[in-house]
């Protein structure tokens, strides 16, 4: 049975020395492409002057920002690592929040993905949202929630399979809404309307067969290990039809879009097969490099992932051994060890 070969990265020290020597990046510093002009960084995103290097004087229409969540779930796939304080997370995520938005243009968009706990008043979600007010130059434009196929919980409880997007605009950014349009035909009928002095229904009066995704996405696969875009080892990779949807919506061609949480460089592709520019970055050298990789890879193969196979294949750190279990995706609704002290910002 096949099989995906790399465990977690941020859950296992030793996988993650192994890695190490073969990164491209080291803390401060920056990859260039030369085809597109995106740029990949191995940079802390609380740290205004790393990210103000990044951006070179240049501004973003587009932020996506995939923090990790603070959060815990009680998984047996699961590395469990302490979380740190409310008040911590939300001083960390002031400093992140306040570096985009200096980076974005009069006119742009945020979009935020998070998580809430919910045996534990719902943070971080809650508060983040009251968080953000203080940013008085964005303004609230939806709250997304995105369906996992997978979730967790118990038999006493809803199973827990959303995922959150806070969608917030400086200014007047475009919005494209051909983007929201699903792959889901539509089969109800009704909301009849008089229009010219006949009677019309709602189908015949619409722009598309589809329907609207609307600010609750239902059509999007969770990624797994069997899908394409699978990169092995990233715990909390999101799909990239959402994230497509995202960049489509929000930004137009050869827009730069940010995204300084990069893990498995999800955005970045996206741009890529969008013809953005996109500059991305994470704290830790080896999802630098898999961002790296992937972008490379694509190019090369026309794949948006490893599917089960590692994207370090010169490294043998004893890949023989299952990897994930049955539950190890659900992380990505409210991914275990996402917390701070994982990713406490080294030093530059
Ligand atoms: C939830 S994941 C992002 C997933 C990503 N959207 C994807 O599709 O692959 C969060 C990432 O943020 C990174 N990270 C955590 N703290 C950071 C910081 N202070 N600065 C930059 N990156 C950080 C982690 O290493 C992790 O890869």
């Amino acid at each position: 049975m096949a099989k995906e070969k790399l465990k977690r990265i941020d859950g296992c020290e030793d996988i993650r020395s192994a890695l190490l020597p073969h990164c491209r990046l080291r803390e401060g510093q920056i990859w260039q492409d030369t085809v597109r002009g995106h740029r990949i960084a191995c940079l802390d995103a609380t740290d205004k002057d790393a990210i103000a290097e990044l951006m070179a004087a240049e501004k973003s229409s587009l932020a996506v920002q995939d923090p990790p969540y603070n959060l815990v779930v009680a998984n047996t796939n699961s590395v469990n690592l302490g979380q740190t304080s409310v008040k911590d997370y939300l001083e960390w995520s002031r400093k992140w929040v306040g570096a985009t938005c200096n980076v974005l243009k009069n006119d742009a968009s945020l979009y935020v993905w998070l998580g809430a706990d919910q045996k534990a008043g719902f943070q971080p979600l809650a508060d983040i949202m009251v968080m953000m007010r203080e940013f008085t130059e964005l303004k609230t434009r939806s709250f997304i929630t995105m369906r996992n196929q997978r979730g967790y919980g118990t038999q006493k409880n809803w199973m827990a399979v959303r995922q959150e997007l806070l969608y917030y605009v400086k200014g007047q950014p475009t919005f494209n809404v051909e983007a929201e349009y699903t792959d889901i035909p539509k089969i109800l009928r009704g909301y009849y309307k008089e229009v010219n002095g006949q009677m019309t229904e709602n189908s015949e009066r619409s722009k598309s067969k589809n329907i609207r995704a609307g600010n609750v996405w239902v059509d999007i696969q969770q990624v797994f290990y069997r899908m394409e875009e699978n990169v092995p080892g990233c715990y909390a990779q999101k799909p990239l039809k959402a994230t497509e949807r995202i960049v489509s919506a929000s930004s137009g061609c050869d827009d730069l879009v940010v995204d300084f949480f990069a893990h498995s460089g999800t955005t970045l592709l996206a741009c890529e097969r969008l013809g953005r520019r996109c500059f991305t970055s994470d704290v830790d050298p080896v999802f630098a490099e898999i961002s790296i990789r992937r972008l490379e890879r694509y190019r090369q193969t026309g794949k948006t992932g490893w599917q089960f196979n590692s994207p370090f294949p010169e490294v043998d750190v004893g890949w023989d051994q299952e990897s994930r279990s049955g539950t190890g995706r659900v992380q990505n609704a409210t991914p275990a060890s996402d917390n701070l002290f994982d990713y406490l910002p080294a030093r530059r």
